[in-house]
């Protein structure tokens, strides 16, 4: 598959089959992330790569707890009907994890300090891709309490869990959410 064509037909899964995903997969998807590009070359990037179903389902109810916390603050309808089942669906779970340590000289800059979270978004986009190269769905997942994350991944207090990324087979398609016209979001300074 070429790379504009998997960048182009990459969705977000929120259904999973429940078929197991091979090592040889979960470990090119792996390989990818790393290859991601990071500020000073410092990949700030952790993972916990998780199949056990006890710890997907602490994961799921954790979530729908967090849920019912963003509705309480937002009231926003879509939150309450947002279903998580695919928390406890996927047959694979990997949690990225970022240093703030390893950030880049843009600490010292307004606003900087950041880098580390672009180097892990970086890592994440390049699982996403390679797992939709090898015909698997994924999901991007951000909301969970990161203090619940912490204590269940026991991950230090100094290092931030940033995604969860959910990770299988699709049970369906799904179709793409409509992008805006390139010519809208870019202005050419000829
Ligand atoms: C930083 C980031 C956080 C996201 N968090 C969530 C999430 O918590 N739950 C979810 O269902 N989707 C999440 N998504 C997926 C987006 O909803 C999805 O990418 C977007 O709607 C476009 O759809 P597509 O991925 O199929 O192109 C996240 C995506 C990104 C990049």
């Amino acid at each position: 598959m070429d790379i504009f064509t998997t960048i182009k037909e990459r969705r977000s899964c929120r259904k999973f089959l429940s078929d197991p995903v091979s090592e040889d997969a979960i470990e090119k998807i792996l390989n990818a992330a790393v290859w991601a590009p990071s500020a000073a070359n410092n990949q700030p990037w952790e993972f916990i790569v998780v199949t056990n179903n006890d710890i997907k389902k602490n994961i799921f109810s954790e979530s729908e707890k967090c849920k019912k916390v963003l509705y309480e603050k937002s009231g926003w309808k879509w939150v309450d009907r947002y279903q998580v089942g695919f928390l406890e669906e996927a047959p694979v779970i990997i949690v990225v994890i970022g240093d703030p340590k390893k950030t880049g000289a843009d600490m010292f800059l307004e606003g900087g300090g950041l880098a580390y979270q672009h180097a892990c978004a970086a890592a994440t986009q390049n699982m996403l891709l390679a797992a939709y190269a090898l015909g698997l769905g994924t999901l991007w997942f951000t909301l969970f309490d990161k203090a619940t994350m912490r204590k269940i991944f026991s991950i230090d207090a100094e290092k931030e869990p940033l995604a969860l990324i959910c990770l299988g087979k699709p049970a369906t398609a799904f179709n793409p959410p409509p992008r805006k016209d390139v010519k809208e979001v870019t202005v050419y300074l000829r």
